[in-house]
């Protein structure tokens, strides 16, 4: 391991030393290959290559040091996991480190012999991303022809085999109005959890912000529909909601606050606190192949940067909910503020929030632009 510094030990606004807490989940991004192109990919717009990813066996020591560090499940995602032809030694090793295995995929090119593969490795839930609710709407909006008829089948695997399932809608400006369609899918794919998540604009979701950006409108409709539909499959099906936050009056607790609950694992073994930091240039980011996760979580400068409450500017600074939001985003305070310390431009105590409704109302309702789907460049 390298020999590296302390950090600065995150304070309060008194000044009184903040102790991290521990993490429960960690996305383990075991490839940026895909066959899909979504245009509101999470992965960063610079992808690894193949020849850049972990192997197995470094996975496989990155799953016990979670799993000391205080890890509860690992969230196996890309990507398409399933590109990777070691995913189920990759899946036996998470399982053999004592985490609950959530495979997070398209389902594209996952065969059903394979799939049993996975679940003898120890899969232990299965999340399946959906991209639209007619096969021309995901097709066009995932890049790849034919997605549909592959996802709809691999969805009956999974429910077959017996997989807890969960279902991933990202929706935007143009699926939102099948919102309901979507839910009333999930539920008759036998899913357990719908996750409806309004695109977040980082990386390739916002270079298509003028293709993707919900209205107002749109995000009202929204929430009403996973309100009544809450209420109407209650004891059912759970629906997890990420609102369109442009339209809100105070940001969301990104990531239930930087370096608290959980952190990614890129392919190529970087630890990110969030899936978009990289966004924050300045900002250095450590490898499991260099330096222990414990070490990273607990010492890194990258982990303690947002950590506690004496680094937030004002207004977040005296505001009675910086221990419920954190500030907000730092990734959207980046990407708007051009400053990953400002307060997140979507509160409205931001001095650039009228700025930021202003951008968003006028990149929903303009013209729908092509969308600049996800790829590997050349
Ligand atoms: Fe949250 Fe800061 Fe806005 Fe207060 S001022 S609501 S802490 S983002
Ligand atoms: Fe990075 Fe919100 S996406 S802190």
């Amino acid at each position: 391991m390298k020999d590296q510094p302390l950090s600065p030990q995150p304070r309060d606004i008194d000044g009184n030393p903040v102790t991290p807490g521990l993490p429960m989940a960690m996305l383990a991004e075991i490839t940026h290959r895909c066959p899909l192109a979504c245009p509101y990919c999470s992965n960063p717009i610079e992808l690894t290559r193949a020849q850049g990813e972990m192997p197995a066996e470094d996975w496989a020591r990155v799953f016990r040091e979670a799993a000391d560090l205080g890890v509860l499940q690992v969230h196996i995602s890309g990507g398409e996991p399933g590109v990777r032809r070691d995913l189920a030694e990759i899946v036996a090793s998470a399982r053999d480190a004592g985490l609950y295995v959530n495979l997070i995929t398209s389902g594209i090119g996952i065969t059903r012999d394979r799939l049993e593969e996975l679940d003898r490795a120890g899969v232990d839930h299965v999340q399946l991303s959906l991209q639209g609710i007619r096969p021309d709407m995901a097709d066009r909006i995932s890049g790849h022809p034919g997605s549909w008829d592959k996802k709809m089948g691999f969805a009956a695997w999974v429910t077959e085999i017996g997989f807890p399932l969960t279902i991933n809608a990202v929706v935007h400006r143009q699926n939102l109005e099948r919102l309901p369609d979507m839910i009333e899918l999930a539920e008759t794919l036998g899913a357990r959890r719908i996750e409806v998540a309004t695109v977040q604009f980082h990386g390739w979701a916002d270079l298509n912000r003028k293709a993707l950006m919900p209205t107002r409108e749109q995000a009202v409709f929204a929430r009403q529909i996973v309100n009544e539909s809450r209420i109407r499959l209650r004891g059912r099906m759970v629906i997890d909601y990420v609102p369109a936050d442009h339209h809100a009056i105070y940001p969301k607790a990104c990531m239930g606050g930087w370096g608290s609950t959980g952190l990614n694992v890129s392919p190529d073994g970087t630890v990110l606190p969030c899936h978009a930091a990289p966004s924050i240039k300045w900002m250095k980011f450590e490898n499991v192949r260099e330096r222990s996760l414990s070490d990273i979580w607990h010492l890194s400068d990258a982990f303690n940067a947002f950590r506690g409450t004496e680094w937030m500017p004002e207004p977040c600074h005296s505001c009675e909910r910086k221990t419920v939001d954190f500030g907000g985003c730092r990734c959207q305070a980046m990407a708007i503020a051009g400053d990953a310390r400002a307060t997140d431009p979507v509160c409205s105590k931001s001095p650039l929030h009228a700025g930021l409704v202003e951008q968003a109302d006028a990149d929903a309702t303009g013209d729908v632009a092509e969308f600049i789907y996800r790829r590997l460049k050349k």
